[in-house]
């Protein structure tokens, strides 16, 4: 199994449609020690999804931009398993006027886009320093990416909060690199999520990328970029980090 006796942290488990599911899901039939986080009123929703899981993890209290939470996420981590061998950050947020505004990048204020880079963007480097003292060589983040290399219908500032994801996880691999640790990002492409759901517009990506893309796209369908974020992970990317993986059908790769 890939993952056979390691401990891992999966953030960002909200339904059962969360692509954080079902990396949870896969980590474990691998063979992993799992543990979810969630905050606020969406934890409710967090352990009702965790109970579907093979092996229902506990669900710890993380908001990221929350800095008490992420101190007391360490100890809680050091308490239960005294080491974490892997970490997916599966976390998204942006204000509403973020994204799909009429007046598209002009609609938001400093406030709002504040918010989305320290919720989508700052919060990687956040729980890369939390869970930092317990990461051995060998160990692995992964991050959830949404390719920042165009500019899309609707994405707006979730768009650059990306784009800066994208660079902060090299950063984080140059940083991490010398302990050992891994940093690399799975690039899905669109799946019809919460955080999807909540984009005006991104609708029109749905039904454009299974025609742009070689393989095809299937929206519903989680697996194959949880199965990526497993293998990240994993021993088998020993020598990877600072790497995007695309698990989008082909898509980007395609000239039109
Ligand atoms: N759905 C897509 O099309 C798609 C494609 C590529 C990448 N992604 C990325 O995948 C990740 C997971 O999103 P998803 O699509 O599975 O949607 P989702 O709505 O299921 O998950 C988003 C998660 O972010 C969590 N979150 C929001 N604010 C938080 C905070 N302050 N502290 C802690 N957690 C917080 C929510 O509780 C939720 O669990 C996001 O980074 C998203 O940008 C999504």
């Amino acid at each position: 199994m890939l993952l056979e006796d390691k401990t891992v942290l999966v953030t960002g488990v909200l339904t059962p449609a969360s692509i954080a599911f079902e990396c949870a899901r896969v980590a474990q039939e691998e063979g992993a020690k799992v543990l979810l986080t969630s905050f606020g009123r969406a934890r409710a929703l967090t352990e009702r999804s965790a109970k579907r899981l093979p092996d229902p993890p506990d669900v710890i209290e993380l908001d990221v931009s929350n800095p008490a939470d992420l101190e007391a996420l360490t100890d809680e981590l050091r308490n239960r398993w005294g080491r974490v061998d892997g970490v997916v950050h599966a976390i998204g947020f942006a204000p509403a006027d973020c994204l799909g505004h009429d007046e598209g990048i002009f609609g938001a204020t400093w406030d709002d886009v504040s918010t989305a880079l320290e919720v989508s963007t700052y919060s990687l480097k956040a729980l890369a320093q939390a869970t930092r003292p317990l990461m051995a060589p060998g160990s692995s983040i992964v991050g959830l990416d949404f390719d920042a290399s165009k500019a899309w219908p609707a994405y707006d500032w979730m768009g650059v909060a990306k784009a800066a994801f994208e660079s902060l996880a090299r950063y984080l691999a140059r940083d991490l690199g010398p302990d050992g640790i891994r940093v690399n990002l799975v690039a899905a492409g669109p799946l019809r999520t919460t955080a999807a759901r909540s984009i005006p517009g991104f609708a029109r990506f749905e039904d454009v990328w299974g025609g742009r893309a070689p393989l095809g796209w299937d929206i519903t369908d989680t697996k194959p970029a949880a199965r990526a974020v497993v293998a990240l992970l994993s021993d088998w990317f020993g020598a990877t980090t600072g790497e995007i993986v695309h698990v989008d059908g082909g898509a980007h790769a395609m000239g039109t």
